[in-house]
């Protein structure tokens, strides 16, 4: 089975995957194929001894990083300001550049501390919803940052990180609800927030750790490579432990990144091809059925659920069973992920929340307009667009459906409930490689077709001659003072045919 990943993929990477594809290219194919086998495998960091090799590894990386000469370009701040100067968010290039940037800090922190089986460990925030604690200590300790806001006894918010929340993120079949909206370039002017990028992703860095960690030098946070292998997990746990396809569009298929440095200190170009097999073939997670989420919408909690059938192409079975041609095919071949929308539904415009104040917007349906909503065929896109955060950006927003009088105070375990969205960096999109004022602002695009569904079941959903939205501002539990003002230049509902098991 291992065979079948042939020879033209892997040349087609090899910049990036170099090692093992040198082997290949010198007909080392036994020894090749071993290494994929025993390729090193990213921890769960509470899993993990803080006086073990895998973190004493880290901190020496890191420590090696940080005493190299700024004119090295695997100095930690040159890491960094990689990061500043060209990552993309708010469009799908967020999850393959991400994996792309962890595959070559991950090289630099073999290579520097000669321990060729290194891999970052990840930061479980579900199961562990403060920042581990190899990531605390005093200025001794490499992975410490005396800039963040969180403290080590700071409690994560599950309505971002918890079961429920990420079970949500996985739901999401479709790679652009999943991943965020697409894009040409890794700075467009306009964000269009998936589930992953705007709930668990931005909450953690902007609204919970913050310090560094709130704007794009947030790698010089050592934590920010625990938490980017957290994202990357869930991503193969969607993409190839559910099967669920990640776009075939050629503009991101075709895609190579030229803003990485290897091993030692070259610039590197890794292309998206790359990216996606790197699970397969460098890297792959401690528990290959990754031990989040239910592939198909379920109610059970995800850290209890036992793994289901994935409903992939292939049969899913202990990690080194895949059939790799069939996944690897999978893979590299994608799914259209453009969104088929057939109707939209303004419900707002011009909206200031202020806190106290949250608004609620109403828009009136035509006689079965929800209808295929219910039966399944179509989802219901809520798009809460060109938003503007208050200057203090310790606050997120909340949204509920045909709820009017939702507040701060409303459960999210009210069935209304449709979400929490947060922030990170600038809202305008104003960003290094972008001109000022250039930003069109942010938009977070999200499915609450399940909600819609639950109030049905539950007789909560109203006459079905309207449907409301309130967007409730919440000041985080490290705001200093209650929230300022939102605003939200455009909100509606799409409904979107659901085809192409997307
Ligand atoms: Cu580009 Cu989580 O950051």
């Amino acid at each position: 089975m291992l065979q079948t990943l042939d020879r033209r993929s892997l040349l087609t990477g090899s910049m990036s995957l170099g090692a093992l594809a040198s082997t290949v290219a010198l007909g080392g194919c036994e020894d090749f194929f071993n290494r994929i086998r025993h390729r090193p495998v990213r921890r769960n960091v509470a899993t993990l001894d803080p006086n073990g090799s895998v973190i004493a590894t880290f901190k020496n990386a890191v420590a090696a990083m940080k005493a190299l000469p700024s004119s090295d370009n695997r100095n930690w701040t040159k890491q960094a300001q990689i990061h500043n100067n060209h990552c993309p968010h708010g469009n799908w290039f967020f999850v393959s550049w991400h994996r792309a940037y962890l595959f070559a800090f991950e090289q630099i922190c073999r290579k520097l501390t000669g321990d060729a089986s290194f891999a970052l460990p990840y930061w479980h925030w579900q199961a562990q919803p403060s920042i581990p604690a190899p990531f605390w200590g005093t200025s001794t300790n490499p992975l410490f940052d005396s800039n963040r806001v969180a403290t080590q006894s700071s409690v994560a918010d599950s309505n971002f990180i918890g079961a429920d929340a990420l079970q949500g993120v996985l739901d999401n079949t479709n790679f652009e609800l999943f991943a965020s909206g697409s894009a040409t370039q890794l700075r467009p002017p306009t964000k269009v927030y998936g589930a992953l990028e705007g709930t668990p992703h931005n909450y953690i860095h902007g609204t919970f750790v913050q310090g560094d960690m709130g704007a794009f030098m947030s790698p010089l946070d050592a934590v920010f490579w625990s938490h980017h292998c957290m994202i990357d997990c869930m991503w193969v746990a969607w993409n190839i432990r559910c099967g669920n396809a990640n776009t075939s569009d050629t503009t991101w298929t075709g895609f190579s990144f030229t803003d990485f440095f290897d091993e030692n200190g070259a610039a590197t170009t890794i292309s998206t091809l790359a990216c996606v097999l790197m699970p397969l073939l460098s890297y792959r997670y401690d528990d290959p059925l990754i031990g989040h989420g239910t592939c198909p919408s379920g109610a059970s909690p995800i850290s209890t659920t036992p793994p289901p059938p994935a409903r992939g192409p292939w049969t899913m079975k202990k990690a080194e069973e895949i059939d790799r041609d069939t996944l690897r095919k999978f893979l590299e071949k994608g799914r259209p992920s453009k969104l088929d929308i057939v109707s939209r539904l303004p419900i707002g415009r011009g909206l200031t929340l202020t806190p106290g104040r949250p608004e609620a917007s109403r828009a009136p349906l035509q006689p079965g307009q929800l209808a295929p909503v219910l039966a399944g065929r179509q989802r219901l896109l809520l798009n809460i667009a060109e938003v503007k955060q208050p200057p203090e950006k310790d606050a997120f927003l909340r949204a509920f459906v045909n709820l009017p009088e939702a507040s701060a105070a409303t459960p999210t375990t009210d069935p209304h409930y449709a979400g929490s969205f947060a922030f990170f960096g600038a809202d305008h999109g104003d960003m290094p490689g972008m001109a000022a004022g250039a930003g069109g602002g942010v938009s977070f695009l999200v499915d609450v077709s399940e909600t819609v569904r639950r109030l049905k079941a539950a007789n909560q959903l109203g006459d079905d001659a309207a449907v409301a939205v309130t967007l409730v501002p919440v000041a985080s539990p490290t705001a200093k003072g209650p929230p300022g003002a939102f605003s939200v230049g455009e909100l509606s509902l799409a409904f979107n045919n659901v085809a192409q098991a997307q």
